[in-house]
């Protein structure tokens, strides 16, 4: 829809949509100075602390820093990307979507798509007409009727069953004029190896479609129903167009209200868990589709919530699993918390043995993933040697470093001395080593991902007036992008922060090709980071940048460039107490010199 999202559009769109009423359907608002508050619901929170400015079009969260306009609302809030969000905007107001812009190549995809999707809810049509009407049926219903799976989620998840036939679904498709390459293409049906023709993939097997986040069906997960058949247990649909293991949650479609309401998503192994966990009244939970857990995985997660709990199988391969999947989530900033199912196999088996109340309470007392790790680090490791010893503490030091919270940190410091049976100063010594390397090798890495000079370090009203400084001198470039050669001239790129950096970056880019910077543009081709912080920027402002702006702008460039001068001048400051003087110095003189020629410098912006 890249194409079709022309300017012209997205502008009448836009104009007709006004965010204070968009946002009242899912937000509640009241008025307060100027604008309207109320509580995120892109986060957990009990006070207000999510805004909206309707004169400026835009929303921001100083809880969690979400914000942007009213596309970005209704493109995070019902979990749409941001084109999808206009359209689902203009179907909304009744604007007519423009479809003149696709390619002919863009709208045969369209349409082959469309075909495709179209193919997969007829087969999950079928498959569940076959398991609640049919005879053939019968042993479907008996299976899930034994594992307590009940009729309304049957329903509810749209199950079905595949009958013991060749070419049932084949014949009834094709005759409805699909083709038998479209029923390949999503999985349905396979080549014969020895003969012409095709044949149903699945048969005899109860049949879970499995949807994308719009609710679209794009694959199945077929289970059998006899544990004496010597095929796989399940049978899922092999990579097609429409279905990539590694991007796809099952049951997200349906529990991302959820997940979102709580601020936390359960991630389990199975479908079978997830089904019965959201059954049972446990909502806000995804499955995995029998691949690891990947950062797409994550991305995905967090558009819904920050804090991931992974309840996997409590045998070894489920916990085998758990590990590897943490190192995954671990640097996205996400909170992750692990529940090891205590009694029976994997979660379904505990809460239908359980209850719902049993399973919260695992929730409630879920382990953070440094315990986790500790615990499982420490379980295999051979504690009965000093070498045993030090390995183990080498293995867990990666996990805890990160730890910024003293008290917390001494805590951990004292449990893994306890747990290792070793000296609490010979943990500690080796910590402040690891960190050390640790910081060494990012600070490294730091440099080579950036040349970029030093930014100064700052008290924090400095830091505070500086921000702001930076902040207006970005909102009036969004404004007018022409002002930016001049700034640039006076404020050095690299004087920014990496966010600012890369808004900087884009601003230019635009204007250098005679583009106005949009909103619809920053959506698509800046960072997440860079946008919310754009949002905040934005927001903070007056609507008309020249009434009050133009006047602080000035101050603004100013305070900059004496944090410039004064960078150079602490320096220089700290070089002349450390200089040893011998009588009359020329380079002492020189140095002094500069430094009140430095301070002159800085006193001049003070005062202008
Ligand atoms: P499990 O065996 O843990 O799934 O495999 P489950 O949902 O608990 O199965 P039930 O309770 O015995 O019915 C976890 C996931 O691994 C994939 C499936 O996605 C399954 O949900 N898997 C498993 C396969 O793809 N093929 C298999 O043969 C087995
Ligand atoms: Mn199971």
């Amino acid at each position: 829809m890249q194409g079709m999202a022309s300017d012209e559009f997205v502008e009448r769109v836009r104009e007709r949509s006004d965010i204070f009423s968009v946002v009242s359907h899912y937000v509640q608002l009241t008025q307060k100075s100027g604008r309207y508050w109320g509580c995120c619901p892109f986060h957990n929170e009990k006070t207000a602390s999510f805004t909206v400015s309707p004169d400026k079009g835009l929303f921001y969260c100083f809880g969690c820093g979400a914000g942007g306009d009213v596309f970005k609302f209704i493109s995070l809030i019902e979990n749409v990307n941001y084109y999808e969000a206009i359209k689902l905007q203009a179907q909304r107001l009744g604007i007519d979507l423009p479809t003149k812009n696709f390619s002919p190549e863009q709208e045969r995809r369209h349409r082959e798509e469309k075909i495709l999707f179209k193919i997969n809810d007829l087969a999950q049509d079928f498959y569940h007409d076959c398991l609640i009407k049919t005879a053939r049926g019968e042993v479907g219903r008996k299976y899930l009727a034994a594992r307590g799976i009940t009729q309304e989620t049957i329903e509810t998840f749209k199950l079905g069953f595949a009958p013991d036939e060749w070419e049932n679904l084949f014949n009834r498709l094709t005759r409805q004029d699909f083709t038998a390459q479209q029923l390949e293409a999503v999985g349905l049906i396979a080549k014969r190896k020895n003969s012409s023709g095709y044949y149903d993939r699945f048969r005899a097997r109860v049949m879970i479609p499995i949807a994308d986040v719009l609710g679209r069906v794009v694959g199945f997960g077929g289970r059998i129903v006899n544990s004496a058949d010597d095929t796989p247990k399940y049978l899922n649909t092999p990579e097609t167009v429409l279905f990539n293991k590694r991007n796809l949650l099952f049951g997200l479609d349906k529990s991302g209200r959820a997940i979102s309401a709580a601020g936390k998503v359960i991630v389990v192994e199975g479908y079978m868990d997830a089904i019965s966990l959201f059954s049972a009244g446990v909502k806000n939970v995804v499955a995995t589709l029998g691949t690891a857990f990947t950062s797409e995985h994550v991305k995905l997660i967090l558009r819904y919530a920050k804090k991931i709990i992974f309840c996997y199988d409590s045998d070894e391969a489920g916990q085998r699993a758990t590990i590897r999947a943490l190192p995954i989530v671990q640097p996205t900033g996400a909170e992750v918390f692990v529940i090891k199912v205590p009694d029976g196999k994997d979660p379904d088996e505990f809460i239908r043995k359980h209850g719902k109340a049993a399973f919260d309470n695992l929730i409630e007392h879920a382990t953070t993933m440094i315990d986790y790790r500790m615990k499982y680090i420490l379980d295999s490791a051979d504690l009965s040697t000093i070498h045993g010893k030090v390995q183990a503490l080498q293995d867990i030091l990666p996990a805890v470093v990160t730890i910024k919270d003293t008290v917390t940190r001494n805590e951990y410091r004292k449990k893994i001395a306890a747990a290792l049976i070793m000296d609490e100063q010979l943990v500690a010594d080796e910590w402040k080593n690891f960190s050390r390397k640790d910081q060494q090798k990012s600070a490294r890495e730091f440099e080579k991902n950036s040349n970029a000079v030093k930014r100064p370090r700052l008290s924090n009203d400095e830091n505070i007036t500086i921000r702001d400084a930076c902040e207006t001198v970005l909102r009036m470039a969004w404004h007018e992008s022409d002002i930016l050669d001049y700034v640039l001239a006076l404020v050095p790129l690299e004087f920014f922060s990496p966010v600012n950096q890369e808004i900087i970056g884009w601003l230019k880019n635009r204007a250098e090709q005679g583009l106005r910077a949009d909103e619809v543009a920053a959506t698509t081709e800046l960072s997440e980071p860079a946008q919310a912080q754009l949002s905040r920027i934005l927001i903070g402002g007056t609507n008309d940048p020249r009434d009050t702006e133009l006047n602080i702008f000035n101050d603004s460039i100013n305070t900059l460039r004496r944090a410039i001068i004064k960078k150079d001048y602490d320096k220089l400051v700290a070089q002349i107490k450390e200089y040893n003087r011998s009588g009359d110095d020329e380079a002492y003189k020189q140095m002094i010199r500069k430094s009140l020629e430095l301070k002159y410098q800085m006193d001049k912006l003070k005062g202008s």
